[in-house]
C-alpha cells in the first residue's frame, strides 16, 4: 500500500523548529503510523507537472495526504489515473484542491480535519480587518523609511466603531470571525449563506442575514469572506459585483483565493473602488512573482494587507492538524469510522453541506 505526501519544505526552519510539522522534513505525525509494515510512504514538495513526484506517484496510491499551504491539485484527469486511490485527506481544512465531483463519481474518500484551524483564521481575520481600516502597513513602512508625517497615514486611517461588517459564509470561521468583532461594537454583523443560523446563535453574535448578494455588499463597509470554494463561489468576487460595494470598502479573503476574480480585484483597488484587500489566500499557490496581488496598491499608496498562506498553520493549528490527520489514518488502516464532521465526500457520496446547494 502506497501513502503519498504531498507537503512543502521548510528547510532550515523546519530543521531548526520541529513543531513545523505540516512540513516534507517533518511529514505529519499521522505518517509515523507502526503496524503496517507493507506500507510505502512518499512525501515530497514536486507537485507540478508529468514529471513530478505528484503525478507519478499518485497513479499506484492508496492514499493521498496534502495541505492546503501546498496543495497537490487532484484533478478528475489525474484522478481518473489514480486506480488505486480510494482516501485523500485534507491535513488542515478546505479540500478545494480535489475535484470533489470527480471523487464521487470514483468513489474515492474525502476528508478534513474539521475545525483544526478555525480559531487561527478568525483571527487572522480580525487582524487583517483592523490592518486595513487603520491603515497600519503604511504607518509602519514610513517608519522603516525613517520618515514622520501623519497626516500622510492618518487620512486614510478609521475606527473600526460603528462600521458595518459582513461575512459570507457564517460557518466554524464565519462565525467565530462576527464572535470575536461583538466587542468592538461595530454599527452591525451582517451574514450571506444559504444555512441560516439558529435565531439564538444570530442574537449572540448580533448577526442579521441577508439573501441578495448585491443587496449585502451594498451595505458593508468590510466584507471577509469565509466560505469554501466551488462551483457557486468560484468567481464570486468579480468586477460586477465589487462594482455594487460601498465605495471605500475594505475586503478580506482568508477562504480561497478563486473566490475573487485576481485581476477585478487590483482594478478596483487601483481605482479607490476598495480601500484595502487582504488575506492569505491565491488563485495559485505558490503565487507567482509577478502576481498583482502582491504590489497593487489603493490611489494613496496602501491598501494592500497580502500575505503567503499561513493564517491556517499556525504551530498550534499544526499541532491539531497533524494529530487530526494521524487519527483519520489510523481510522482508515483500522477499519473504524470516521468522525462524520470531518467527511467532505464519503464513498460515492457528498456527505457535507459547506460545499454548495445540490
Ligand atoms: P464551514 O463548512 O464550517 O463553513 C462554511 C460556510 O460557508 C457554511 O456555513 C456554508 O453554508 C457557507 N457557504 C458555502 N457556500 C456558500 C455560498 N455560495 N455563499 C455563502 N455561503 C456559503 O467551513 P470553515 O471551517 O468555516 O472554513 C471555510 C473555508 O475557509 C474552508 O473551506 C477553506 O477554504 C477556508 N480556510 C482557509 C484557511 C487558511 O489558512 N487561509 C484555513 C482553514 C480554512
Amino acid at each position: 500500500m502506497k501513502v503519498l505526501a504531498i507537503l512543502y519544505n521548510g528547510f532550515n526552519a523546519a530543521v531548526k523548529e520541529p513543531r513545523l510539522l505540516g512540513t516534507v522534513e517533518n511529514k505529519i505525525n499521522g505518517l509515523h503510523h507502526e503496524d503496517t509494515s507493507s506500507l510505502h510512504r512518499k512525501v515530497s514538495s514536486d507537485k507540478e507537472g508529468p514529471n513530478s513526484d505528484f503525478e507519478k506517484h499518485i497513479v499506484d496510491a492508496e492514499v493521498l495526504i496534502t495541505t492546503p499551504f501546498h496543495p497537490g491539485y487532484l484533478t478528475r484527469e489525474l484522478i481518473e489515473k489514480a486506480k488505486n486511490l480510494k482516501l485523500c485527506v485534507t491535513a488542515g481544512v478546505g479540500s478545494d484542491h480535489v475535484d470533489l465531483n470527480a471523487a464521487v463519481d470514483h468513489k474515492i474518500q474525502v476528508l478534513e480535519v474539521t475545525g483544526s484551524n478555525v480559531v487561527s483564521v478568525a483571527e487572522h481575520v480580525v487582524m487583517n480587518i483592523l490592518t486595513l481600516v487603520r491603515n497600519f502597513i503604511p504607518a509602519h513602512e514610513m517608519i522603516e523609511r525613517g520618515d514622520w508625517q501623519v497626516s500622510d497615514v492618518a487620512r486614510n486611517a478609521f475606527d473600526l466603531e460603528g462600521k458595518v461588517i459582513g461575512t459570507i459564509g457564517a460557518g466554524r470561521i464565519g462565525y467565530r470571525v462576527l464572535e470575536r468583532l461583538v466587542p468592538f461594537d461595530c454599527k452591525e454583523h451582517l451574514y450571506y449563506d444559504y444555512a441560516k443560523l439558529p435565531v439564538e446563535r444570530e442574537q449572540a453574535v448580533k448577526a442579521r442575514k441577508v439573501d441578495d448578494i448585491e443587496d449585502f455588499v451594498s451595505q458593508c463597509d468590510v466584507v471577509t469572506v469565509n466560505a469554501p470554494l466551488h462551483e457557486g463561489t468560484r468567481g464570486l468576487i468579480n468586477e460586477k459585483l465589487l462594482s455594487k460595494f460601498k465605495p471605500g470598502a475594505w475586503l478580506v479573503n482568508t477562504a480561497r483565493g478563486a473566490i475573487c476574480d485576481a485581476d477585478a480585484v487590483a482594478a478596483a483597488l487601483k481605482s479607490g473602488q476598495l480601500r484595502g484587500y487582504a488575506g492569505d489566500v491565491w488563485n495559485v499557490q505558490p503565487a507567482p512573482k509577478d502576481h498583482p496581488w502582491r504590489t497593487m496598491k489603493n490611489p494613496l499608496g496602501g491598501g494592500n494587507g497580502m500575505t503567503p498562506h499561513y493564517s491556517g498553520t499556525t504551530l498550534d493549528a499544526q499541532a491539531r492538524y497533524a494529530a487530526g490527520t494521524k487519527a483519520i489514518l489510523e481510522n482508515y488502516f483500522e477499519g473504524r469510522e470516521q468522525e462524520p464532521a470531518d467527511i467532505i465526500v464519503g464513498v460515492g457520496a457528498w456527505a457535507t453541506k459547506s460545499y454548495g446547494q445540490r
